[in-house]
């Protein structure tokens, strides 16, 4: 599906986000190994949430969704069944780390694949922590590159240091170390984003924070219990509208809400430390998490640079894409550095949102880990290979809203990975 964005006089309107995609896989898979029934609430129906569900289901999980609400049937640690065939993870990298983490302390093999950007990503990152752990777990190409075959062993607790902050790894371990004897630490270069910690001490695990180590203890014959919540709107998918309401000059935007948990919202202090014009109302919990609703409009003042590097880039990676069109619009030079792993996402996001921003005619350069962009400038529509990556089709979509003439977007379903309805929710505000 090809998609045509032009500039518009107003924005204007209320964002509805879909639930969030970090939080939805990690409520599925924890209530899936608990004992009872959950109700989940405002669950992302992305097509990454839902490889989730069809990997669990495949385990023997009786999930049922109505809408947007999820009922998960939890079948204990160790009421999983051997799965039939290969489990597919899709296009999501979320569902492979941390059904590996889940499978690693079964007894059965399994085979988890996905899609041909999921089969270029490394899995050595979470096949290192889980083999020293006590599973077999072995990738069949190259390079550590998925399927990933998981015979579970009988798990102990390891301390683990990841070569990368991520929250994947971290997560992965951590719900090995559920299953696994003893404690298990893992130990981050920066803190990531801590939906599994939260979510597991709230379902009774025993959790410790120190600094940036996270432990575990194993639950051995104790149970998760069940924690039925409303899942917070997903501020990853807020942020392309935080910032075209930020860049567009005539913009009123409200987004109610919204996860706000302090390790994701690094975005809102970003903007407003350029000169953003970001408010946050009403903020209350959902389960363990923040929510606020969001309020953003066009700046009285023209937007300052800005430089991403070390723990900022880390906080912000899924943010990047849009980071760098807002950067077009940005008075001087601003700078992305530190930002390696995006060459190992979806796609290769460091090259294609370069690409995307040279032919709308933006001063870009690339650096192997990041690059250097000078605004503001005056894009002019273009065609935007978005390589199925569904962070490049959101973030030049933005950019389209403030170009001239037409933006075209080229493979824009593969929104639906994380937010089916963003065109819809584009398409309502434009006046
Ligand atoms: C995620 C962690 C991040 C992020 C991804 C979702 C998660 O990946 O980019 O979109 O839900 O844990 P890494 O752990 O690879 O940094």
């Amino acid at each position: 599906m090809v998609k045509q964005v032009s500039a518009v006089d107003k924005l204007k309107g209320r964002v509805t986000l879909p639930g969030d995609k970090s939080i939805s896989h990690r409520l599925l898979i924890l209530n899936a190994m608990s004992e009872g029934i959950s109700e989940i609430e405002n669950i992302c129906l992305g097509d990454d949430v839902k490889s989730t569900a069809k990997c669990l289901t495949a385990l023997g999980v009786r999930i049922s969704f109505d809408g947007t609400d999820a009922v998960v049937e939890g079948v204990g640690l160790h009421g999983f069944i051997p799965p039939q065939g290969i489990l597919d993870a899709g296009n999501s990298g979320t569902t492979m780390r941390l059904m590996a983490g889940l499978l690693a302390g079964q007894p059965f093999e399994s085979t988890v694949d996905g899609d041909a950007s999921l089969r270029n990503r490394p899995m050595g990152r979470i096949i290192k922590p889980l083999v020293e752990m006590g599973a077999s777990v072995k990738a069949l190409r190259a390079d550590d590159k998925p399927p990933i075959v998981i015979k579970g062993g009988k798990l102990h607790g390891i301390y683990h240091r990841p070569p990368v902050a991520s929250a994947q790894v971290k997560s992965c371990v951590l719900i090995a170390g559920v299953l696994a004897d003893g404690l298990t630490t893992v130990s981050e270069v920066y803190p990531t984003r801590n939906h599994t910690e939260l979510l597991l001490s709230s379902m009774g695990a025993e959790i410790a924070i120190d600094n940036q180590d996270v432990s575990i203890n194993g639950l051995g014959d104790k149970a998760l219990q069940p924690l039925s919540m409303r899942v917070p709107g997903d501020i990853s998918a807020a942020s392309y509208f935080m910032v075209a309401g930020s860049i567009h000059d005539n913009a009123y935007l409200t987004i109610p809400d919204c996860g706000v948990n302090p390790t994701r919202r690094r975005i809102i202090d970003l903007l407003c430390g350029i000169g953003g014009d970001v408010k946050l109302a009403n903020t209350r919990k959902s389960g363990p998490e923040q929510v606020a609703d969001i309020i953003v409009q066009t700046p009285s003042s023209p937007l300052a640079s800005f430089e991403l590097a070390g723990r900022t880039t880390a906080d912000l990676i899924d943010e990047v894409p849009i980071l760098a069109v807002l950067a077009t619009q940005c008075n001087g030079q601003s700078t992305i550095r530190d930002a390696s792993e995006l060459r190992v996402k979806e796609s290769d996001r460091i090259r294609s949102v370069v690409n995307g921003l040279k032919v709308m005619g933006a001063d870009v350069q690339e650096l192997e880990d990041g690059m250097i962009i000078k605004g503001p400038s005056k894009l002019r529509g273009a065609i935007i290979d978005t390589y199925g990556d569904h962070r490049i089709a959101m973030a030049f979509s933005i950019a389209g809203l403030i170009a001239d003439g037409t933006t075209t977007i080229l493979d824009a379903q593969c929104v639906s990975i994380s937010y089916p309805g963003f065109y819809r929710i584009l398409e309502s505000l434009a006046c």
